[in-house]
């Protein structure tokens, strides 16, 4: 592991209540993730992969353990913990990608069942704490103009806006880290 890799993965994990069984874990992504990373995007409604890749349909199943495990923890998931048949399921996935300008890019998808529960604040607080951890100055997120959940997390993100426009439907958020 390299150093960069070994301070992203020293971000402490966190849990998000479900209810009273269920929580999901939240911690930085790891090369072995790669399989359950595939599971997960294959599990996502097509609207929320719509949303997620923009559009352009979910990469396979090699390219997504490409492109999201290495550099190792460049990235968090979110790992169901119950009693039950799901212990251990993949339910959340943000990336954090270095734009190679100081800055990183961030995308993220939770479970349809799991939506508006609060995962997304909390991928956007470690997601923004991975980027600093990193010495980035800004995250940026791509959505559609008419992604309400995405922008609310960027806007309550309590950070500065730095820059934020709008072409043919897809809109650029900017964050100050
Ligand atoms: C966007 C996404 C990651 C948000 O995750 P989440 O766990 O649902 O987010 P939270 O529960 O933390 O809620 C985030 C905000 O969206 C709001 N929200 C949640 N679901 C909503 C909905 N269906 N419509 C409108 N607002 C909604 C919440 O009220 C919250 O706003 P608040 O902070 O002002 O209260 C999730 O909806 C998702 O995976 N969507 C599909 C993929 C996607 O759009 N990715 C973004 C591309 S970068």
């Amino acid at each position: 592991m390299n150093a960069i890799a070994s301070q992203t993965r020293s971000i402490p994990r966190r849990q998000e209540r479900i209810d009273r069984d269920r929580w999901v874990s939240i911690r930085p992504i790891e090369r072995a993730d790669g399989p359950g990373l595939s599971d997960f995007y294959a599990r996502l409604s097509t609207e929320s992969r719509r949303r997620r890749f923009l559009g352009s349909g979910s990469p396979r199943a090699a390219a997504l353990t490409r492109a999201f495990t290495e550099p190792e923890g460049d990235g968090l998931v979110g790992i169901l913990e119950e009693h039950g048949p799901n212990d251990g399921a993949m339910v959340a996935h943000a990336s954090v990608q270095s734009d190679g300008q100081g800055g990183a890019e961030v995308a993220f998808a939770v479970a349809d069942e799991f939506q508006g529960r609060g995962i997304g604040g909390t991928l956007m607080q470690m997601a923004l704490e991975q980027a600093q951890t990193r010495g980035l100055r800004r995250v940026t997120a791509t959505l559609f103009a008419d992604n309400a959940p995405m922008r609310g997390l960027l806007r309550g993100a309590g950070r500065e806006i730095v820059s934020d426009e709008i072409h043919a439907g897809v809109e650029e958020i900017a964050l100050a880290v």
